[in-house]
């Protein structure tokens, strides 16, 4: 199958994975509105598009607002003729979800119910949920996520993925709205908010401060290139299967000492800044992700390796020390103070 969608609204725009989709996508195809409605959470940022701001571009509205919000989501369908919704808004980051779930059940349950509320209602082609490999919990030293393996999310964050999962695959059981849902390992590359793994310890190590891994560091994550992962969103939003879901991978499992140690060699900085502090309440072990269900059906594959992505992720936050500074506010102090004041 293949849809030809040029009307399309993007939510959280403003966040990491979907402002790299937002500029790539816009970048390949000049037949695209996108509409970007963003609430502008600390985690947001209008910056990441300030180039298409500046542009002026025609093909990009901003919208600032709540994907909760029952009046404004049917207004800007209507208004803008969506065919498609592309839902990547979240609270995202499994730390801030142990430290207060609240805004996690808000946005990322009740937002999402309301998104597909008003997509149903304006019977909108394609309804895209963007969620993680985190809702099937975690893996033993061997074997690989499915898209049968059963949902069993161990934070509130993935909890509450699971829960919108779950909603999508009602909505479109009940009504017969039109759906995809993604499912992606950890995502690395510009714009990542400097709370997660990668960014967090690159700013920690060029100030010479304490490296904290959870736990004994042998966590394994899978890292997907933010690209990467975006352009298996743009393949399933053109030709994903109505129903379905796909896992995205990178081919890529390090335990997190690996990562940290990686980024230490290439700072040229030293394994003795690493602390490992008391680990993260229901920690996932292992995560990674068995992709060849779009690999078959989408033509999805990974190409950025993970050295190669870790070294030029390094170069773009060398580059954009401004980006950087403008991001660590007051907010963003406030919450790491709390975090890891707890677990010196
Ligand atoms: P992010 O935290 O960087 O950005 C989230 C964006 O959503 C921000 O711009 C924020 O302002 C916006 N937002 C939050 N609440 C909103 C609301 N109520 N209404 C409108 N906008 C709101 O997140 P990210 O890392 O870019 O993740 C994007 C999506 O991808 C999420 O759904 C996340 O669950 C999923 N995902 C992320 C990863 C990863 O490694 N980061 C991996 C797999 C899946
Ligand atoms: P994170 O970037 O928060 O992503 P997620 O929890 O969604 O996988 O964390 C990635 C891994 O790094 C995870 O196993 C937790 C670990 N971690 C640390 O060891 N120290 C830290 O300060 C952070 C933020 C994460």
């Amino acid at each position: 199958m293949q849809r030809r969608l040029n009307r399309i609204l993007v939510t959280g725009g403003c966040g990491f994975i979907a402002s790299n989709f937002i500029l790539a996508l816009l970048e390949r195809r000049k037949d695209m509105l996108v509409v970007n409605l963003d609430k502008l959470t600390y985690a947001g940022n209008k910056m990441n598009l300030l180039a298409l701001e500046q542009a002026q571009d025609s093909r990009y509205v901003f919208v600032h607002g709540d994907i909760a919000d029952q009046e404004l989501v049917p207004r800007l369908l209507a208004e803008h003729r969506i065919q498609a919704v592309l839902n990547f808004a979240a609270e995202s980051h499994v730390d801030r979800s142990i430290h207060d779930s609240s805004p996690f059940i808000t946005t990322n349950i009740q937002g999402t119910h309301n998104l597909l509320e008003a997509s149903r209602k304006a019977g909108i082609e394609l309804f895209l949920q963007v969620s993680t490999d985190e809702v099937y919990g975690t893996l033993g030293p061997k074997g690989l996520f499915t898209e049968d393996t059963p949902l069993a999310p161990n934070s509130p964050y993935s909890a509450s993925k699971a829960s919108a999962d779950l909603l999508v695959r009602a909505y479109h059981e009940t009504y017969g709205l039109p759906t995809v849902i993604t499912r992606c390992s950890n995502n690395y590359g510009p714009f990542q908010f400097p709370e997660k793994l990668i960014p967090l310890m690159i700013t920690l190590a060029w100030e010479d401060k304490p490296l904290p891994v959870y736990g004994d560091g042998a966590n394994i994550r899978d890292w997907i290139h933010v690209l990467d992962h975006c352009r298996g969103v743009e393949l399933a939003m053109d030709q994903g299967r109505s129903g379905a879901v796909y896992n995205f991978g990178g081919d890529a499992e390090r335990t997190n000492i690996q990562v940290v140690t990686s980024i230490l060699d290439l700072l040229g900085k030293p394994h003795s800044l690493i602390r490992y502090v008391q680990d993260r309440p229901g920690h996932d072990r292992r995560y990674a992700m068995d992709f060849s269900l779009p690999a078959r059906e989408l033509g999805f594959a990974p190409s950025v390796t993970f050295e190669q992505g870790l070294q030029e992720t390094i170069q773009w936050y060398g580059d954009n020390r401004e980006w950087l500074r403008r991001v660590q506010d007051g907010s963003y102090r406030d919450f790491m103070d709390a975090w890891y004041g707890e677990r010196r």
